[in-house]
Order: C-alpha cells, then structure tokens, then sequence
C-alpha cells in the first residue's frame, strides 16, 4: 500500500515538475528564434553533419518523430527552406510547439505516435528523397526498431535517417539513451536490424570531448542512392564491420 502511493506521489511529482518547466519555457521563448546553440542538443558538430547533408542531397522532404518544444524543427526548416512534416504525442508540447513555431508555413504537425504517424505519412507522401530524424525516445515503451521497420518496408524513396541519442562506438563522451535490456541505442542492439536492410552506420567524425551542449550520440543510415553523397561528408565516418567493439 505504502509503495504503491510512493509510486503515485513520484508520477504527480514528475507530472508537476514537467509541467512547470513547459510554462516557464513558454514564458522565457514563446517563439522559435533561431541561435547559435538552438536546435539538435544545442550541438555544433550534430549542426554541422545536418548543414552538410543538406547541401549534398537533394532532399524534398523532411520527417521529424519527437517535436517536444519545436527547437530542431525550426533550424531543419530555417536552414532548409524544405516542408517538414513532425509528430508529437504529448498533447501539451504539441500545443507549445505549433504556437513556438506559427510563423513557419511549411512545417506540418500531428498529435500522434511515431509509428502511426510513420505508417500515415507514407500512404500520401510523394516526396522521392526525406531526410527522416529519429528522436520520439523518451520511456518505457521504444518505438525506434518499429519506426526503422515502417521506414523501410513502407518508403520507396531515398532517404538519409539520422538517430539522436545513438551510442557512438569506441567514444564514450558522446551520451546515448539506454532504457534497459534490449532496449539500449546502440550497435548491439540495433546493428542486425541494420544489417538486415543492408544499412551501413555512419558516426560523428568529431570526437565526443570536442562537441558542444549536450552531446548526444547519433547514428546516419542512407538508401542505397544517397550512399555516395553520405561518404562524401567529412563530418561523418563510416563504421565498417570490422571496427565493430
Ligand atoms: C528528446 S524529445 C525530442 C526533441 C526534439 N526532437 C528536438 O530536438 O527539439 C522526445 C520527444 O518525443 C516524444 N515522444 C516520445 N515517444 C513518442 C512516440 N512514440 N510518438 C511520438 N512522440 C513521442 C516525447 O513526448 C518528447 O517530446
């Protein structure tokens, strides 16, 4: 009895705290304005990698799973000038992050889960190359080996998937998300979904220690037609087989 009301004290105390930090956020940036450290974990180098792809590929279309507070959808649509279509399933940061980014008419967003969302965008997308970003990890329930799954047996087109708080190999100052046992971002976990689709990973060439804010992992997988261009990213490094640790 005693534990249980400890575990429902500790979810309110969660529920609060979330929502004061939305209604402070709110009141301190009621709008996206965009900043040197805004966006992607407030990191340099993961800014420099997204620049970078974009002006080697012709992408016509981005997908973001994960909004929260709209920070990375505004720099992916300021930087790119392309439509980007976001889902958030928390209804309160979906709220805040139409409001934060109003002034941006190509960004299009859905009150849904990933997957569903995934599953739906691709019905009716006719875009032929997405930049697909992967960032609706947040508990419990990980909707990521689902969403690579959607991805690739429902997209026929190109597309470069980047995958925040991804473990990079062999670099431990770059922080990564584990949620528990099969549940880890990492080439363990993931690297025979990968394979299986034929996807070769690629990491930050900077190391973790020189990257700035949060500094988050992340992986970038690419369609078979956007490999060359990929390769050719100096802020990216490919992780062949053998360099597996
Ligand atoms: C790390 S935050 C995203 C940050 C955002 N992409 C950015 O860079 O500014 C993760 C968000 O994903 C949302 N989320 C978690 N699981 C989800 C799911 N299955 N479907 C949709 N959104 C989800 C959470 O509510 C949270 O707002």
């Amino acid at each position: 009895m005693v534990a249980k009301q400890r575990k429902r004290q500790r979810k309110l105390s969660l529920r609060i705290k979330s929502l004061e930090f939305t209604v402070d956020y709110l009141l301190e940036k009621p709008k996206y304005e965009p900043s040197d450290p805004t966006g992607f974990n407030e990191q340099h180098h993961r800014k420099h990698i997204f620049r970078s792809l974009i002006d080697a590929i012709e992408f016509d279309q981005i997908l973001e799973t994960g909004t929260f507070f709209g920070n990375t959808c505004g720099f992916m649509a300021d930087y790119s000038g392309l439509p980007i279509a976001t889902c958030e399933f928390n209804e309160r940061y979906f709220t805040v992050a139409q409001r934060r980014l109003s002034d941006f008419d190509k960004i299009s967003f859905s009150l849904q889960d990933s997957r569903k969302f995934l599953e739906a965008t691709f019905k009716t997308l006719s875009a032929k190359n997405c930049f697909i970003y992967l960032d609706a990890h947040w508990g419990e329930d990980l909707p990521l080996w689902e969403e690579i799954e959607i991805i690739l047996r429902q997209y026929p087109g190109e597309f470069v998937i980047m995958i925040d708080d991804f473990c990079v190999p062999g670099d431990s100052d770059y922080r990564y998300d584990d949620y528990g046992p099969g549940k880890a971002l990492d080439l363990a976990t993931f690297g025979t979904l990968f394979s299986r689709f034929s996807l070769l990973p690629f990491f930050p060439s900077l190391a973790g220690a020189q990257e700035t804010g949060k500094q988050r992992g992340c992986v970038v997988l690419a369609s078979r037609g956007n490999l060359e261009a990929v390769k050719s990213v100096d802020a990216l490094v490919a992780h062949l087989p053998e360099n597996d640790s």
